[in-house]
This record gives structure tokens, C-alpha cells and sequence, in this order.
């Protein structure tokens, strides 16, 4: 057990290791973020910060150090240089939820080996593969780079098949995937601690725009709530089967053949915001309770139901008029820049 007073490491700068930072404060913890970025939103509200590549394994290593526990809040670092941090401080999640977790190849084989189902795939790393891919599986589909893509980046679409003619290849790995057709989006959202016991939140109903989560309502509509259970038990087999400590989340199309697994993420999640006043007990401070081997609080909902709407690049600027609204909960993570699709907030209400 890691008591309150001891230093958390978080790897990764963003808004997920600012909320994450934020809960721990009030555990009595203090955070070290270490980042790449010269400024970093998390740094912000956290004791200490080292700034440094994620393959710069002396750093890694001198700040693993200085940490109890060391977590992360962005999926998209090696996982061969985190040996520098699993030899100071014990590393929740593993490394290997990262790896398998960061490629999309093997995210959708490993869930596959488990029993669950993803929309048809095959792996592209030339025009020939994509052709045949495209020849196999149909169109439409969407053709993703394997690593580093989020809110909707290193996507194409293929409306028919003549248009993979037009893809011009980012010379990167790729997968290319059948269009699903969904009735709805939803994710599963758990905790684990070391010892096995799992908890899960509500499922929220997930809509994108763009490529980027718009908005997370609960409680999901029928159509998903049918399909929660099983999509429970396939995101508790990936847990069990990572020996995961710590939040872990699992994107799903709700189908007429039931749930099809999208994507798993090995952290906190942005369709998860609403646990900071909708639940008893966030997913960010459950998190840092399952890390640090502390009991975990309840997931049960504190209100009958939560719609939370991100503010993305200009919607921040809303702020006084989502403020002269005394229900709303605003959540601003202190970015300077205000770009495109560059998510700035989120505002939660809840449904008392
Ligand atoms: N195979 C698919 N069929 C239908 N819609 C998809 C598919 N893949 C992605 N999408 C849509 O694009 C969104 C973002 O894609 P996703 O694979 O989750 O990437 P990211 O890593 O950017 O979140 C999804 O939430 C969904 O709305
Ligand atoms: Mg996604």
C-alpha cells in the first residue's frame, strides 16, 4: 500500500494526468509529471515536473526515483524504455496493457483471442494490401494508422472501393476496417485493483462529431443498456488477462448482433468525465486508489442521470454562459492555445 504523503509519478502532460493529479491532491498525494512538452496543463497543478523525452531512459529512470508509484494518462510512449521505471518504482497499468493497447493490430487480435468482435480488419502496409484488403472486406471501411491516431486523426475514409486509389499512403503502418453500422457508441469503463476486484461505472452513450467525442449521456439508451453485460465481461477478460491494475476503458458500436468491440484505451477516458460529479467516486480518484492499493470508492451514479458536453477549440470561449448557468459543472484544463478540434474543457450536468 502506498499511503497518502508519497509522490505519484504520471507520465504524460495532458488533461487526463491533470484530473488524475487532481484527485490525488485530495487523497493527500502529490504528483511528478514527466512530459516531453515545455508546458504541461498537468504540470500546472502537480509538486513536481520533469520535463524529457520518452525514450530518455536516464531520465526515466532519475524520476521513477522519486516516485511511490509511477502511472500514465497518454497510451502513445514505448514500452521498452519503461524497464528504466519498472526498475525504481512499480509501473499500474502494466506495460504490456500500453503494447498491446497503442497498436491497433494487436489490440484487435488480443481481444479477438478472448472471445470478442471487432469490425473485420487486415493489416496495410502497402497499395497492394490495401486493394486486396479493400477487395475482401468490403467498402465502405475506414483506414487507420496503427499507432498514435485519436479524436479521429490518421483516418481515411473509403466510400467505395475505387477511392483507396486516391489514399495517398502516410508511408506508416495501417489497418483497414469495415464501417460498422452502430445503432449507438458506448464505453466500458472499469477499475481493477492488484488483488482482482473489478468495479465498473455506468456505461455512458457516446456521440462523435468529426471524429471527437461530442457528448457522454447516462443513463445509455436501451439499445446499449442490452448490450452492456456482455460487453462487461469481454473488458473484465482483457483486465484479468493484463493482470490490470487501474482504470481501463473499452470503446463499443452497439449492433443489431450485439456489442462490437472499436478500441480499448489503458487509462482514464474522456467519456468518463462525468464520474467527477455523477458518481460517488470519479474514475480518476479510483484510479489513484487502485494504484496506490487503497479500498476503491463506490462507481454507483449520484444523480438519476449525466449529459457531459466537451468544449472544443472555440466552445471554450462560451465560458460565461455556461457560468451564468449555476447547474453546470465547467471543467477548463488551462491550455493556452485555442486550435481546431483541440479539446480546451468539458461541462457536466447532472439529472437530479
Ligand atoms: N470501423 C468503424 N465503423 C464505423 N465507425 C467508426 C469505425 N471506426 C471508427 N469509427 C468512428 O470514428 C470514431 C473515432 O474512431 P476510433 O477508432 O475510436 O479512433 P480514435 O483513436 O481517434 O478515438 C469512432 O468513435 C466512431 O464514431
Ligand atoms: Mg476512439
Amino acid at each position: 500500500m502506498i499511503p497518502p504523503g508519497e509522490m505519484i509519478g504520471i507520465l504524460g502532460g495532458g488533461q487526463l494526468g491533470r484530473m488524475i493529479a487532481l484527485a490525488a491532491a485530495n487523497l493527500g498525494y502529490r504528483c511528478h509529471v514527466y512530459a516531453p512538452e515545455a508546458d504541461s496543463i498537468a504540470a500546472d497543478v502537480c509538486a513536481a515536473f520533469t520535463q524529457g523525452e520518452y525514450d530518455d531512459e536516464p531520465a526515466l529512470a532519475a524520476f521513477a526515483a522519486q516516485c511511490a508509484v509511477v502511472t500514465y494518462e497518454f497510451e502513445n510512449v514505448a514500452a521498452t524504455p519503461l524497464a528504466a521505471v519498472t526498475a525504481h518504482a512499480p509501473l499500474h497499468p502494466p506495460a504490456r496493457a500500453l503494447e498491446v493497447a497503442q497498436d491497433r493490430v494487436n489490440e484487435k487480435s488480443f481481444v479477438e483471442a478472448l472471445g470478442g468482435r471487432p469490425a473485420p480488419w487486415a493489416k496495410v502496409d502497402s497499395m497492394e494490401d490495401l486493394r486486396a484488403a479493400v477487395a475482401s472486406i468490403g467498402a465502405p471501411g475506414i483506414l487507420k494508422t496503427r499507432r498514435d491516431g485519436y479524436d479521429g486523426k490518421g483516418q481515411w475514409r473509403i466510400v467505395q472501393a475505387s477511392d483507396a486509389e486516391a489514399v495517398e499512403l502516410p508511408g506508416k503502418p495501417l489497418i483497414y476496417e469495415g464501417f460498422v453500422t452502430f445503432d449507438a457508441e458506448f464505453s466500458v469503463i472499469l477499475v481493477r485493483t492488484e488483488a482482482g476486484e473489478v468495479r465498473f461505472w455506468d456505461s455512458a452513450e457516446n456521440v462523435h462529431k468529426g471524429g471527437i467525442l461530442d457528448r457522454s449521456t447516462v443513463p445509455a439508451s436501451p439499445v446499449i443498456l442490452a448490450q452492456v453485460e456482455e460487453a462487461r465481461a469481454l473488458a473484465a477478460k482483457v483486465a484479468d488477462a493484463l493482470g490490470y491494475v487501474g482504470v481501463l476503458t473499452l470503446e463499443f458500436f452497439a449492433t443489431a448482433d450485439g456489442p462490437v468491440f472499436n478500441e480499448m484505451a489503458p487509462r482514464v477516458h474522456n467519456s468518463g468525465h462525468w464520474t467527477i460529479e455523477g458518481a460517488l467516486t470519479s474514475q480518476f480518484e479510483n484510479h489513484v486508489r487502485a494504484i496506490c492499493g487503497l479500498p476503491l470508492g463506490s462507481t454507483a451514479l449520484a444523480a438519476k442521470g449525466v449529459v457531459m458536453d466537451n468544449l472544443i477549440g472555440d466552445d471554450a470561449h462560451d465560458w460565461p454562459a455556461i457560468l451564468s448557468d449555476p447547474a453546470n459543472h465547467l471543467h477548463l484544463y488551462g491550455k493556452a492555445a485555442v486550435r481546431p478540434g483541440r479539446k480546451m474543457g468539458h461541462v457536466t450536468r447532472l439529472v437530479l
